[in-house]
């Protein structure tokens, strides 16, 4: 920091108190206490440090400064909840002391770490408040332009129209060397809390945190020239494997210096670092700069999953299983948030990660089995960020865009196509348009679910794991109800009953509302993923030919599953009537016990329901998976089928053939 003339603290008193009462007064809560006296501890630090050198007085003012921050900080505990009163003034109080006594700077900051914690974990916030996104380079320019630029200059160098009146002047933020110790969390303290005494003012009450921390940013960028990055990111790109993983990391990178960014180059390059390097690594997690490509954030997301199975590891052999168990959950549900991205590009290696985390939280719930199943959940991981990170070219996205509308379409178009056939074999044609209108709604509700769970409501991956599980056995229960009435009509002698009986009778308007609903579960059961696994698909694809590659696969796609669908009528009204009822009968079923398992698979991801393992292969095509659970769920939805049958062939008295229609 500048050094300066001596009324400088005096003014640090007026202001300090000033900004404090002015912006606590409108969020009195006690988190903006807390993030508050932290900020001033670790501000006081960084004065002491330039106050107190090897014991002795360097600067009065710095060392003034630094007590009269920790006295306010002191002062300010006093407004924190009883739980945390007293433990947050101790450090603050040896941080009082030890200054007194002008002990070195790097001890004094184990006090304020240890003050960090209390508040931390005692009141159960992030201290620094994360952005939510990536923050962006542009929005810091403009903000930067507006609301900075006067005081410290266009370029930053410190020299803007107001900078002349100010004692002490602006920082120059272009200063690489005076700046290379700084990192873009200090900038955004000292732009929340402002720098007391000199005319940096407090920005926490006209900028929210995604814009505190964009200006960070981009006031942490002023220092580099744009050429330098682009020559940097080559070179990173050239030298450094992983490199762009580690840079794309904002949380991890907003706490590191330009002197620690070159330091933590070298390491991993072993070779000499040129300043351009650090330049493009210093603005490398702007949302700019990660660019559309999700990739990275991807590939970050898996390694922070992969970092989260070793605490989970290490919490069971602890035994502490329960925490465990939710740690685990934890993992999973933050894997969750890039899973759509690893599924469109492989839906086994996803499924691979969703399988073995199952494993994982059962595991973990019994203290048992956890290390190789921790192993197996990281090889899992290992795939996704492979699969995640692999580049793609035109044929490969048209390779993943078609499988994924096949996979997606095939069970749908089935039971579609089973219902129409059997829907004109009945003679009740003009019956179909209710499945076209199901299925049309479920298209346009698939969109819908889909943009707002990207945008308007965001719905915690549980959340959107808990509704498909539900709109499953949602599925399943109406498909069970369908099929048992199609097996029903096997005989037939009870067909022709049926047949013969009043057609629009026998076809209510409450049993084709039920195959409209069939028709818009079979459809919104997989629409809403399929939408997001396309979202994500486009997110990979780069330009032109990567966007009409995808669209090309999915259009193929959708022609081939429309041939399957007209081929299912073609055939479906040739074969004789008691083969049409029985195929189709336990085509359904099948399909209704497949999803019974996989509702509750769901629901377990969404720690909705427990997982209690099986030794059972898995077999997710049919909703096989070995739990307890699942299994029970598929064996219950089996045996009602059974009961069914039972009483459909034998337990039903015969004259009961003359209403079949209605069975
Ligand atoms: C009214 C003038 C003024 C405005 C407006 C202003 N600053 Fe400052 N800023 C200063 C002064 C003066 C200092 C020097 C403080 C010191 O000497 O410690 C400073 C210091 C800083 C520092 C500390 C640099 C270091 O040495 O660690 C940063 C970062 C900073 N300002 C960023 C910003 C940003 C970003 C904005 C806009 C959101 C902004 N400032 C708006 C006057 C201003």
């Amino acid at each position: 920091m500048i050094l300066s003339f001596c009324p400088r603290w005096l003014l640090a008193t007026a202001s300090v108190t000033l900004a404090l009462h002015g912006s606590l007064a409108a969020q009195d809560d006690s988190t903006a206490i807390a993030r508050r006296i932290a900020a001033l501890a670790t501000i006081a630090i960084d004065e002491y440090a330039l106050g107190v050198t090897d014991g002795r007085v360097v600067s009065q003012d710095e060392l003034a400064e630094a007590r009269l921050f920790l006295t306010e900080a002191r002062s300010l505990t006093d407004r924190l909840p009883d739980a945390v009163r007293g433990p947050a003034a101790v450090p603050l109080d040896t941080l009082l002391a030890r200054t007194a006594r002008l002990e070195p700077a790097h001890e004094l900051r184990v006090d304020v770490d240890g003050l960090r914690r209390v508040l931390a974990d005692g009141l159960g916030i992030a201290l620094d408040p994360m952005p939510q996104a990536a923050p962006s380079l542009r929005l810091g320019a403009r903000i930067y332009g507006r609301a900075c630029a006067q005081c410290h200059g266009e370029t930053g160098s410190g020299d803007g129209p107001t900078s002349v009146a100010l004692d002490p002047p602006p920082s120059d933020l272009t200063d690489r060397a005076a700046l290379s110790g700084t990192t873009p969390l200090e900038f955004f303290r000292k732009i929340s809390v402002g720098v007391a005494g000199t005319g940096m003012p407090a920005f926490e009450a006209s900028l929210s945190v995604q814009e505190r921390w964009a200006v960070a940013l981009y006031a942490a960028g002023l220092r580099h020239r744009a050429a330098d990055r682009t020559a940097g990111e080559r070179w990173v790109a050239r030298e450094c494997r992983g490199c762009d993983i580690v840079f794309s990391d904002f949380a991890y990178l907003a706490g590191v210096s330009d002197d620690s960014l070159a330091a933590l180059l070298e390491a991993r390059t072993g070779s000499p670092v040129p300043d351009a390097a650090v330049a493009y690594a210093r603005t490398a997690p702007a949302a700019e700069a990660l660019g559309g490509s999700r990739s990275l954030a991807v590939r970050r997301a898996v390694r922070q999953v992969d970092s989260m199975v070793l605490v989970v590891e290490r919490l069971a052999a602890e035994q502490r299983l329960d925490v465990a168990q939710g740690k685990a959950l934890e993992a999973y549900l933050a894997f969750e948030a890039v899973e759509a991205d690893v599924a469109a590009r492989s839906h086994q290696a996803a499924r691979g990660v969703e399988r073995t985390f199952a494993e994982l939280r059962a595991a973990a719930a019994t203290g048992r089995d956890v290390g190789p199943r921790a192993v197996a959940a990281r090889r899992a991981l290992a795939e996704a960020e492979q699969v995640a990170g692999a580049a793609s070219g035109a044929r490969v996205l048209f390779g993943q865009s078609l499988v994924i509308i096949l996979r997606e379409g095939l069970e749908a178009i089935l039971i579609i196509g089973a219902l129409t056939a059997l829907l004109v074999k009945a003679g009740a044609r003009e019956r179909t348009r209710e499945l076209g209108i199901g299925v049309g709604l479920a298209l346009v509700a698939s969109l819908l679910t889909a943009v707002a769970f990207a945008t308007v409501i965001r719905v915690s991956a549980a959340g959107q794991e808990a509704i498909e599980g539900l709109t499953m056995l949602l599925a399943s229960a109406v498909l069970f109800w369908v099929a048992s009435w199609m097996v029903s009509k096997i005989e037939a002698e009870k067909w022709r009953a049926f047949v013969s009986a009043k057609m629009r009778d026998a076809l209510g308007s409450r049993r084709a509302f039920a195959l409209g609903g069939v028709a818009f579960l079979a459809v919104y059961r997989e629409g809403v993923e399929t939408v997001l696994f396309y979202g994500a698909l486009l997110g990979t694809a780069d330009g032109r030919a990567g966007v009409g590659a995808v669209m090309g696969g999915l259009v193929v796609g959708a022609v081939m599953l429309a041939a399957l669908y007209v081929a299912m009528q073609r055939f479906g009204v040739r074969i004789p009537l008691k083969p049409f009822f029985a195929v189709t009968g336990a085509l359904l079923t099948v399909m209704a016990v497949s999803f019974a398992g996989q509702g509750v698979a769901e629901l377990q991801a969404a720690g909705w329901v427990p997982a209690t393992p099986l030794s059972l292969p898995a077999l997710p095509a049919l909703g096989v998976f070995p739990t307890v659970q699942t299994v029970v769920a598929q064996l219950t939805v089996a045996a009602a089928f059974a009961a069914a049958l039972i009483w459909i062939f034998w337990v039903r008295p015969r004259p009961a053939a003359v209403r079949a229609g209605r069975g």
